[in-house]
């Protein structure tokens, strides 16, 4: 049986794991930085580097542990080679290197978006081409899988990422960095019918399957200057009851999840898409309240929706390590001279 390892270095979690070509996943261990970002609103791009640099030998070991595997087991090494923040992209690409040269393995550079968008592969037997709706803190697209390595792009967002938006909202609530399983949570208990807020470029002629979250920002912001009575300020929260910050979470939440709907349509009315599945895939995937609006939609159209298990949206090892599968049994496999890269863009057409 093929194993792979994946290894993750291109945001805040160093993430390692190890699986087969049946989808075992063998194991798959996620160090967050969270805590140490907190303070600083953000991830801080240079002590994320380092921080995977202290850790990314002994994640490795312990994976191996965990799986009860010997380096010269695997088949071959799996690594993000971007897009992401350039040193922590180095550090896991460093490593990938010097135990490919090492123990003559095959490396495979995986672009982490193409591992979103392969994810649910892993777990779910759905085939080429699907729609896919790749919504991270980083990116927000919308896709036509065609098959590995051939990507439509159809729509895209011309400011803010979706999580980054969700993160935005949260911040302004008060809340924790990463915000947007806060809001989610934050949302169950509030009436998503209570502020009126803009449904993003839906009168656009021109971006018809475009998503825009920076308006809706600021929308959202002026919102809660007027249940305050007061200028935007960094403790303004602490002006907003409980309530008033749940309903405020859930009728953003609607906006998102009609306006990602309205796109969707959109697409649907134009493109004769032959395909009967739609992926979401990303962080943001996580959110239930999304997936379930969606997809009730979705069957109206005779398309399924289907999104990873939450532990696989979010960014981790496995995924990188299925990605490298997918393209390993096409053969494609790496030079060891690859360049970690800070943009790499998905579709031909971007
Ligand atoms: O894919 P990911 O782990 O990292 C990137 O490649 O960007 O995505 C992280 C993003 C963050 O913005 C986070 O707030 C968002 O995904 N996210 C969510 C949820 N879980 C994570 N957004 C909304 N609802 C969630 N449940
Ligand atoms: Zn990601």
């Amino acid at each position: 049986m093929t194993k792979i390892i994946g290894i993750e270095t291109s945001c805040d979690e160093t993430a390692i794991a190890i699986i087969d070509d049946k989808g075992n996943i063998l194991s798959n261990l996620v160090i967050s930085q969270i805590d140490i970002h907190k303070e600083f609103g953000g991830v801080v791009p240079e002590i994320a580097a380092r921080n995977h640099a202290i850790i990314i030998d002994k994640l490795i070991k312990k994976s191996l542990n965990e799986a009860n595997l010997d380096f010269k087991d695997l088949d071959a090494i799996a690594v993000t080679a971007g897009p992401g923040l350039i040193g922590g992209v180095i550090v896991g690409v460093m490593a990938a290197k010097m135990l490919a040269s090492i123990y003559n393995k095959p490396i495979i550079a995986v672009n982490h978006l193409e591992a979103h968008a392969l994810t649910i592969r892993l777990t779910c037997a759905i085939k080429f081409p699907y729609l896919l709706l790749l919504v991270s803190g980083g990116h927000c697209q919308i896709l036509l899988t065609k098959g590995v390595g051939n990507y439509q792009k159809l729509g895209e967002t011309i400011d803010d990422a979706l999580g980054e938006a969700f993160d935005k909202v949260a911040q302004m609530l008060g809340l924790e960095y990463p915000g947007g399983p806060k809001i989610e949570k934050l949302a169950q208990n509030g009436n998503e019918n209570k502020y009126k807020l803009p449904k993003p470029l839906e009168k656009s002629k021109n971006h018809r399957y475009d998503f825009s979250f920076s308006g809706l920002k600021t929308a959202v912001r002026r919102e809660i200057e007027k249940i305050t009575e007061e200028n935007y300020n960094h403790n303004i929260h602490q002006k907003l009851s409980e309530t008033e910050k749940s309903n405020i979470a859930a009728s953003f939440q609607k906006v998102v999840a009609d306006n990602i709907i309205n796109r969707i349509q959109n697409i649907l009315k134009d493109y004769d898409l032959n395909t009967k599945n739609l992926v979401i895939a990303g962080g943001v995937a996580a959110n239930q309240y999304l997936f379930s609006k969606i997809s009730n939609f979705m069957k109206n159209h005779d398309i399924k929706t289907s999104a990873p298990a939450i532990n696989l949206c979010t960014d981790n090892g496995a995924m990188i390590a299925w990605a490298g599968m997918e393209r390993l049994k096409l053969g494609l496999i790496d030079n060891l001279d690859f360049k970690p890269k800070a943009r790499w863009q998905l579709a031909l057409n971007e």
